[in-house]
């Protein structure tokens, strides 16, 4: 008989942000001899039907790892269409999430990305800038490094100009200069593919994460994986390096 466990998630204590690093596509295309490239269409499905439930759920933001800085030393054929699906992605917000009152924002270095991409960006981020469910943030031409060494750069500029006292660079004057500012660090970050690494995502959001790792692809990817993850997540004790 077919049994599936079924994982009683307490809405009292959902993670409120949960970042994903969607790993995998090529490996679930090639076991299936199919090119790289069905694996990312395959993988783009999944992340629509991913968002929606935990929008359905109630978590308040979830950040998902589209394109890394490092990804454009894959072939170029690749990231053409990585871009294309992305754009898609972005142009069929309005279509694809209906009534899901999602807001869309992308998290990046903008200007490394087509100028098409780029107006599209801005578009769709106002489009749905007054909805009211869950906040969508898309790593798109993303790095830790880059978003620091960025950041840095920007209070270098304001301490020179005389914005800012150097003796007010703290914490705080960092986070407000991250693509992150005014979004909560993540409580949970979910990875794909069986890889256990960061590969340059969320490098200073992810002091206090908890990490939750699967060896299934991410075109595998069930609602059912996202509700074992926020389950063990809540067994979790988080510590903050308290007691
Ligand atoms: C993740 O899948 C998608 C992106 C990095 C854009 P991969 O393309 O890295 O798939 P694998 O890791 O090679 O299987
Ligand atoms: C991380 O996956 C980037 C995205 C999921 C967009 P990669 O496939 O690029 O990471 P590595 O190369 O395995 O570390
Ligand atoms: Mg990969």
């Amino acid at each position: 008989m077919f049994w599936r466990k079924q994982y009683q998630i307490d809405m009292f204590r959902l993670p409120r942000h949960i970042a994903v690093i969607m790993d995998g596509n090529g490996r679930w295309a090639r076991r299936r001899g199919l090119p790289r490239t069905a694996g990312h269409s395959a993988g783009a499905d999944v992340l629509k039907t991913i968002v929606k439930e935990c929008n359905r759920i109630g978590i308040s933001y979830i950040t998902v790892y589209a394109f890394s800085t490092e990804n454009w030393k894959r072939p170029k054929e690749e990231v053409d269409y990585l871009m294309g699906l992305l754009l898609d992605y972005l142009r069929n917000a309005e279509k694809n999430l209906a009534g899901e009152n999602v807001v869309i924002r992308v998290l990046g270095a903008r200007d490394g990305l087509s100028q098409e991409i780029q107006e599209q960006i801005i578009k769709t981020e106002n489009f749905t800038k007054d909805n009211t469910g869950i906040v969508m943030n898309i790593a798109l031409n993303y790095g830790g490094r880059e978003e620091i060494t960025n950041a840095v750069k920007n209070l270098i500029n304001d301490v020179k100009t005389g914005k800012l006292e150097s003796a007010d660079v703290n914490e705080e004057a960092i986070c407000s200069r991250l693509y992150t500012e005014n979004i909560p660090d993540p409580d949970l970050i979910i990875r794909t593919s069986g890889e256990q690494r960061l590969s340059n995502f969320l490098l200073w959001q992810c002091a206090y994460s908890e990490f939750w790792f699967t060896n299934k692809n991410w075109p595998s990817f069930r609602i059912q994986d996202l509700k074992k993850a926020i389950y063990d997540y809540q067994k979790r004790t988080r510590r903050f390096g308290g007691v």
